[in-house]
Parts: C-alpha cells; structure tokens; sequence
C-alpha cells in the first residue's frame, strides 16, 4: 500500500527524484527502463525495435504487478506506464501516485543528448515534444494524487514537495 509511483513525461525528472527519495526514505528504488533492460538483455531501443512497442508495454504491466507487495518501494516509472488504464489501476491499488511535469524547453534541455528513447527519435524539439505531452496531459493528469511542476526545481526542492504533499494528504 505504501509504493511511491513517479509518472510523467520523458525526462521529467523521474528517475533522479526516486534516487533522492529512495535516500532519504531508505526505501529500494525500482527504475522501470532500467529492470526491464537488464530482464531482456536488451537496451530499451532494441525491445522496441526486436520486440515492438506492445512487447514493452506489457513487460512494464507485468512489472508494476509485481511491485505490489507488502514491502514499500519507490518506483521510476516509463513515460508511458500512465497511458494504460490497467496500470494506473495497479498504482493505485497499492501506492501514491507522483506526477513530475515540466516546459516543453525543459524536457528538451533534459532529453537533448541521450538517444534511449525511440519516441523521441527525430523529435528532439520544442514543438513535437510539446505535442506529444498535450496528447498524453489528460491521461497524466487523470492519474495523478500530487503533480508537482519541476521546472525551476533542483531535485532536492522537488522531494522536499513530494514529502510535504504526502505528509499534508496523510
Ligand atoms: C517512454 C518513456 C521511456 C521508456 C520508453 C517509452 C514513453 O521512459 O519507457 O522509451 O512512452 O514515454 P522515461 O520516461 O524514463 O524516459
């Protein structure tokens, strides 16, 4: 019951926001992208490419399924995780769910030099990742308990919201 869910767009901020929390909760950190990779053997744009998409988005349910146990976890989730409704179900069933927004210009500052994304494979600007977070906005936003805006927040400031907002809701 006592998961925190990190959602949102690519390069919102979640992976190094589930670092921090996982140091000062002392919680284990479970980076989805990351689990899955190592799971296949495979580098996310290879699933993509070898497996398809579809392959992927199930592997991603299959593990927020197993994330749901007695012990609490912080849990990275992939950009897309929040799309499917079944895993926004499986969040909900046992954990917070976080949502980390950020400016289309921010996402790009973030995204810019690393090539693990295949959505965003010749998309690395302001106005195709500025469409892409519009479509998926009211899906995010149905999902989320807390959202926070990162924007202008180093990481510390933006797990210092998270554990105020939690504390408030509790
Ligand atoms: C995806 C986001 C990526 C990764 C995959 C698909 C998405 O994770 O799961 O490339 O659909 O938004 P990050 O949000 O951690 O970059």
């Amino acid at each position: 019951m006592n998961n925190i869910f990190l959602i949102g767009f690519m390069g919102a901020g979640k992976s190094s926001v589930a670092e921090g929390l996982g140091t000062l909760l002392k919680l284990p950190v479970v980076e989805m992208d990351q689990y899955i990779s190592e799971n296949e053997h495979m580098t996310i744009p290879e699933i993509f490419e070898k497996k398809g998409e579809a392959y992927f988005r199930q592997c991603e349910t299959e593990l927020l399924r197993s994330c749901c146990t007695e012990e609490a976890r912080i849990i990275s989730c992939g950009g897309g995780v929040a799309m499917r409704q079944e895993n926004v179900e499986v969040m909900h069933s046992c954990g917070t769910v976080i949502l980390l927004t950020a400016t289309p210009e921010v996402i790009l500052e973030r995204v810019k030099g690393n090539n693990d994304r295949p959505l965003l494979q010749n998309k690395k600007n302001v106005k195709d990742i500025a469409e892409l977070m519009e479509l998926r906005r009211p899906k995010y936003e149905a999902a989320a308990d807390i959202t926070i805006d990162t924007s202008k927040l180093d990481v510390k400031q933006v797990c210092q919201s998270i554990l105020k907002e939690i504390w408030n809701e509790a």
